[in-house]
């Protein structure tokens, strides 16, 4: 196991490197909690459950750090522990050909959904025996904790599949820890239920934060923080922070969300419908607001807007060869946004996408203007 975590002594250490030799924009970096991170992050949710797609994700990886990248997100369900798996490889990789230290990477993973072993289950059958058998027949999971057949987050179930994550992963710490899509609960809950199902799980974490098992946590959501206020799936994000608070104080390590956002998709930039005190806002300004660091996921949905943009985003982003990399211009340039995550299962994707790593992002006027002109 990889002992250690991200500092900001190393990580500020893996920027300067890699602005000095490589000539990466040091706009390119920013802090975040103390911790210089690259306005890009690595995802790691798309592909196929197979060795190939594992030894594809492992060189991402590698070329994604040694091209100045320092922020990896996964999850433990993502292609059945495989990208987790994957990642803790690469991790090897990287401090055995000494490209970098654990401490200058900032590990992001998360937990909720239920996560195969290695595949997935052939049948609807398979899925309830393995579940049956892995989660009920061990005390890890009671009927009542299930939300949509498939998602959970009581804190016996929160503390194996952290344990699963940090054993895939190779290391001692996880930095950030997110609660996947907690909004899923909601189906099966009114807000008093949901709330107490928060808190629990945020005791766990803080729980765990204190042990050195994570550094902070947070919830990593799609559909929760873009949602109008009156949706069954709405997440407020000043209850979430009052929840961390009530239990661990000012001090409290609940420091993180992950929604989508990219230029389909801009609720977190233009929807006011996130509370802080006496006014609604859109979740960015809240989460700034309440000291809460934001990364986009979903950064090119999905590889769709990686081609035929309106022209209008061509002439907004002068200088970029392609739709791929004006939308994550896009993106690592918005207000109070901190990093933007690009799905990247293979080395070229890898090349081409940090490529912007050597310019500034653009001004956030240019944002502000594509904020008003896009539908
Ligand atoms: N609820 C949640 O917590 C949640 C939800 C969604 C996503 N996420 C996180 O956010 C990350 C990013 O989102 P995402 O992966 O869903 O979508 P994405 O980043 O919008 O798109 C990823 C897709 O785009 C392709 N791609 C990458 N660079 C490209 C380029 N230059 N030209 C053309 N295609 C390109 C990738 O291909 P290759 O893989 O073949 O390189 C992949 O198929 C995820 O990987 C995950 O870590 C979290």
């Amino acid at each position: 196991m990889l002992p250690g975590f991200a500092t900001p002594e190393f990580t500020a250490a893996f920027a300067a490197r890699h602005i000095q030799e490589q000539g990466v924009a040091t706009g390119h970096y920013r802090t975040v909690r103390g911790l210089t991170v690259g306005s890009v992050g690595l995802g790691t949710y798309l592909g196929d459950a197979d060795a190939e797609t594992d030894d594809s994700y492992e060189s991402a990886v590698v070329e994604f750090v040694k091209l100045g990248g320092n922020l990896i997100d996964t999850a433990i369900n993502y292609r059945a522990q495989r990208s987790e798996r994957s990642i803790g490889r690469a991790l090897k990789r990287l401090e055995h050909e000494a490209v970098a230290r654990r401490e200058e990477l900032v590990l992001c993973t998360k937990g909720g959904y239920f996560s195969f072993d290695g595949r997935y289950p052939k049948t609807r059958k398979d899925v309830q025996d393995w579940v049956e058998k892995t989660f009920f027949e061990t005390g890890i999971l009671q009927r009542d904790d299930v939300a949509q057949a498939c998602h959970a987050m009581s804190p016996a179930y929160l503390r194996h599949q952290i344990a699963a994550s940090l054993g895939n992963l190779g290391v001692d710490t996880i930095d950030v820890y997110y609660l996947h899509n907690p909004e899923t609960q909601l189906a099966n809950l009114d807000r008093a239920g949901f709330l107490k199902r928060v808190r629990a799980a945020f005791e766990t974490l803080e729980e765990y934060a204190a042990a050195g098992a994570i550094r902070w946590y947070g919830c990593a959501t799609w559909n929760g923080f873009r949602a109008a206020p009156t949706s069954d799936e709405y997440l407020s994000l000043e209850e979430l922070v009052a929840a961390a608070r009530d239990i661990a104080g000012d001090g409290h390590r609940f420091r993180f969300v992950q929604l989508p956002f990219n230029l389909a998709m801009l609720e977190a930039a233009r929807f006011a419908n996130q509370r802080v005190g006496d006014r609604l806002m859109p979740l960015f300004e809240a989460a700034h607001r309440l000291d809460i660091t934001c990364i986009a996921s979903a950064s090119i949905l999905q590889g769709k807007l990686a081609q035929e943009l309106p022209e209008a985003i061509a002439e907004a982003f002068p200088g970029l060869p392609s739709d791929a990399l004006r939308s994550i211009q896009f993106n690592r340039s918005a207000p109070n946004l901190d990093c933007t995550l690009v799905g990247m299962g293979r080395a070229p994707h890898v090349v081409e996408n940090m490529g912007l790593a050597k310019r500034p992002p653009a001004p956030p006027e240019t944002v502000k203007r594509l904020l008003l002109k896009l539908a």
